[in-house]
This record gives C-alpha cells, structure tokens and sequence, in this order.
C-alpha cells in the first residue's frame, strides 16, 4: 500500500559540474523531505545522475575519456556537492546501474507490448563541426545554435512511441486535476501545448552507442529521454516490487522550467501506455541568473555550489536561495544579495536574538532553564498561528512565505526582550519570578524557532538545540513537529551554553563570482 510520500529532482547530466542550479532544486526538494519527515510521514528522496547519451558522449571524447570514465569522474562532484550542501537523499541512481537498465527495458517492452511502438524514419539535424545532433527547435533560424553555420539534414531509421494516442486522455487528466503541473502559469502553458497537438515520439536512435540498447532491436539505443525519465520508476521498483514497495505514484517531482514538456507530456503518456499511475505533482520552479545574466562556462561565471558553501556556510546559501525569490519564479544570484541576507536576516535577527537570550540566561540563571510562574501571550499567540501557517506555504512549496512566517517569530521575540527588558528585572530583586518567566519563554520560542529551521537550516537548528541542553536527534526525529510546537515542552534545569556568534557579521563587501567588466566599476 502507497504511505510514502516520494519526492525526486531531476537526474542531472555528468557532462558539467553541479552548479548553484542544480544544488537549488535539490535544496528545495530536502527542504520539503525534511519538512514531511518533521510532521511524521516516512518519506524517500530520490536524486541521482544521468549519464547516457549524446552529450555524454561528445563531453567525453572533448575530454579524452570514456563516458563511463566521465560519469565515474563527474559523479562524485555532485554527490560532494549534496553531502556539503546537507542534503539528506535516501538514494542516489546513476542511469548507468544495472537496476536502471532492467527497468528501463522492461517499460520499454511492457509499452511495446501495449502496441504503441512502431518503426519509421526520424528526420534529424546535424552540424558537422560540432558533430552535434540537433532537434528542430534547437537551431537557431536554421543554423547551429552553438557555431551559427549551416546543418546537415540527417534521416535514420528510429522507433516511435504513439504518443498522439494520448492527447486527448492527457488532456483531460490535466484539466481534471488542476494541482498536477504547479505553479499555474506552467499548468497553462502545458494545457495550450497539449491542445496545439502531440506528434508521435522517436524514441530510439542509431547515431550513438552511449546508452541502453532496444529489446528487440540492438543497433538502436534508447532515446536519453525516455532512459532518465524512467528513473523515478526504476527506484520504485518496476516491475517486480512496484507494489510491495509502496512508492509509486510519486507525490512529488521538483524540477526546473527548462524540462516541462519532458515531464508534463511525454513522462505521463509513458505511464498511460504502460498502464501506471501517474505522478501527483510535477512542480516546475524558474531560473537563475548570475548578476543579470545567464550562467555559462564561456563566461566563466559558474557559482560553484562547495565554493559558496565553503565562504558562507550551507545553511546561509540554503536560506539564500529559498528566501530571495519564491519557488516558482526566476530571480538574479549576486554575492552582494546573499551577504545582505547574510547580515540582515541571519546575523542581525536570528543571530543575534539567539545570542542575546544565550547570554542572558549564562549571566541571570548560571545557564540554566529557569522555571516559568506565568505565561507569554503575545508569543504563544503567533506561536499558536505558525503550524496553519507553515504547512499552507509548505504544501504549496511556497517556501519564501513559510521563512517569512518562522521570520516574524524572531521578530516577535526580539521586540519581546525589548520591552520584558530582563536587564531591568534583573536589578529587582523581588521581580526574580518575573525574570526567570521572560528568560523561560525566551528559550521556548528558540526552541520551536529551531524545530521550523530545521527543515532550511539543519546545521543552525542543531547548534540551537544543544546550546539549549537539548539532544538534536530527539528534537528532530521523524514526528517532532507533531508534540514539539506545543507551548511548554522545553524543561526547566536544562544547563544551556553560550557558543559563538552563529553568523558572524560579514565586514567587506565582496565582489560577484563575474569578473568585473574593465572600465564598470
Ligand atoms: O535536464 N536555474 O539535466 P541538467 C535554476 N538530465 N535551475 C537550474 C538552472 C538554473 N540556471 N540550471 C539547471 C537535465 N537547473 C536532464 C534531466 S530528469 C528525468 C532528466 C536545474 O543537468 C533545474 O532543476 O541539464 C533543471 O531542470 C535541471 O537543473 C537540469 O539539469
Ligand atoms: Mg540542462
């Protein structure tokens, strides 16, 4: 039976290093992983590699490697990249595995078994001095999009998937379930896509070694579509354990923009033709650029994910990305807007609420949690609004709105030591009660502030929760946010400690990762 709320990102291609957006789907994918296990659901998160193909191949003879060479090489940087960035993956699949392959060979067959296969003739592009395959809609007016000179036309013989038969089903499962491509404006865009016609799909080809062979036909590879996109079932189980596994359909598939079509037409017509449910949610974020501009090797302004995490940290660049811009649209990358996140909202606010409560209860209490005679009603009152808040923001990944709602929070408590001002009671000593109540309440808000960071800021809210006296692993397990919200929970007697500054204040502006053009500044 399905339980499991499943969660992937795309499989990334092994020709390039990962970058600030490859790392920016999967943070926000372990976000919501985190989140869900937070509330007590068992989750799998998948993300993984996709090695097969054109691209693959041509990278690798660029670098004098085999592409098995190449993937080998370029895996490990991503699974570097994953492992600084906290991602908390439960597996990792490689499109090379014999795992894949089986899957991936047994959907084939399964569809062609259905009648939805058939041979003919693929009409293809090809620039000859980039020895590159193009579609239609790749060249640019007719021309290489990468050199600008003319392409050959190219006619091979290529396997089609009856993709056509499936318009008007997927159709109608689109306007049936308005939550199944998000955010709205990608639904729209797929539906007038879907209505302007499907054309049938070549789906294997001759040109090219790298990849999985046909069934039946094995000059053919199978198309790297077809190949990546069945990953998300090959980790599921398909075909043998499909059920006893519990995971498929999918709950959710973070991707970006770029790959819509992929997942919003072909992939749900796959399934259709294989008899398969389809995927819940298919969530299509925007894209980055780097100061204005797209992000390219020729440039040279790649924001290396493990360079940034290195001089920020990965909880400043995991509040960086989820806070700036709300999941769904595009938005600018620049260092100077990452340090003002850095120093505004993390040093200054969250920083600096909890060092301030820390010092206090080292200073009045000996660093223990006092005890608490009476309580705080304007902090309980948001505290009481903050799990409707989260959970609304968080189901539709509006995570930009949930960092805001857990932000007024710090905030609130901030403003809350401002006017208790515990240094005044502190010199009464018949205000001793009142005190030791502030600094409870203090400590509390930290404590639940810790639990709704977790999912963003795993490392802060570790750091929170044992500088509080607390044992993260028991904050955090699977369930926490169920009992843990509640106001009260934090025991008095627990001995606290001070630490350092979380987020030390960043001093000197620092340039953009984009070498400065000569002459601008
Ligand atoms: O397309 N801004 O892999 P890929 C935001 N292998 N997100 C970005 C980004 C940017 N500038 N650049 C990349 C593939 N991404 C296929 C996927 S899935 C079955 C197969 C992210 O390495 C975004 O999630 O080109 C985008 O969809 C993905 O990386 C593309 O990665
Ligand atoms: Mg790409």
């Amino acid at each position: 039976m399905k339980q499991t709320f499943y969660i992937t990102t795309p499989i990334y291609y092994v020709n390039d290093v990962p970058h600030i957006g490859h790392v920016y789907t999967t943070i926000a994918a372990d976000v919501l992983a985190r989140y869900r296990r937070l509330q007590g659901s068992p989750v799998f998160f998948l993300t993984g590699t996709d090695e097969h193909g054109h691209k693959i191949e041509q990278a690798a003879r660029q670098n004098n490697e085999t592409p098995r060479q190449l993937s080998d090489r370029v895996v490990q940087r991503f699974q570097e990249a994953w492992k600084q960035a906290n991602i908390s993956h439960d597996d990792f699949i490689r499109t090379t595995e014999a795992r894949h392959q089986k899957t991936v060979t047994a959907l084939f067959e399964q569809i062609h078994a259905q009648g939805d296969i058939y041979k003919g003739e693929y009409q293809d592009w090809y620039c000859v001095p980039c020895e590159t395959f193009l579609t239609e809609l790749q060249l640019d007016q007719g021309l290489c999009p990468t050199c600008h000179r003319d392409v050959e036309q190219l006619t091979e013989e290529s396997y089609f998937f009856k993709m056509s038969k499936y318009q008007a089903r997927l159709l109608d499962h689109l306007k049936k379930n308005p939550d199944f491509i998000q955010p709205e404006s990608r639904r729209n865009e797929v539906i007038r896509f879907v209505e302007g016609g499907l054309k049938d799909l070549s789906i294997s080809r001759t040109g090219l070694k790298w990849g999985i062979p046909l069934p039946h036909d094995n000059r053919h590879v199978i198309y790297v579509w077809f190949d990546a996109l069945v990953n998300y079932l090959t980790v599921a189980g398909y075909p043998d354990a499909l059920d006893r596994q519990g995971l498929w359909p999918a709950d959710l598939h973070v991707i970006g923009k770029d790959i819509l079509r992929f997942h919003a037409v072909y992939w749900p017509t796959f399934l259709m033709s294989a008899g398969l449910p389809l995927p819940r949610k298919i969530f299509a974020h925007g894209w980055w650029t780097i100061d204005g501009e797209k992000m390219s090797k020729s440039k040279g302004n790649v924001v290396e994910p493990t360079v940034v995490i290195q001089e920020f940290g990965a909880d400043a660049f995991r509040y960086f990305l989820l806070r700036e811009v709300p999941f769904g649209l595009d938005g600018n990358y620049s260092t100077a807007a990452l340090t003002s996140r850095f120093n505004n909202d993390l040093a200054n606010d969250l920083g600096n609420l909890a060092s301030r409560i820390l010092s206090m209860i080292h200073q009045y209490t000996q660093g223990k949690i006092p005890p608490a005679s009476s309580g705080s009603e304007e902090l309980q009152a948001i505290i009481a609004m903050l799990p409707a808040r989260i959970e609304t923001a968080m189901n539709a990944l509006a995570f930009h709105e949930a960092l805001t709602g857990i932000w007024q929070l710090v905030e609130k408590t901030n403003q809350y030591i401002d006017h208790s001002a515990p240094w005044k009671l502190a010199r009464e000593p018949s205000q001793r009660p009142q005190l030791e109540s502030v600094l409870y309440h203090c400590a509390e808000a930290l404590r639940i502030l810790s639990l709704y960071l977790f999912p963003f800021m795993p490392e802060t809210a570790e750091a929170l929760a044992t500088r509080l006296g607390l044992i993260p692993d028991q904050c955090f397990a699977r369930g926490a946010l169920l009992q843990g919200t509640q106001w009260g929970v934090l025991q008095p007697g627990l001995q606290t400690t001070k630490g350092e500054a979380l987020f030390p204040r960043i001093q000197t502006p620092r340039p953009s990762p984009r070498t400065r053009k000569p002459g601008k500044e």
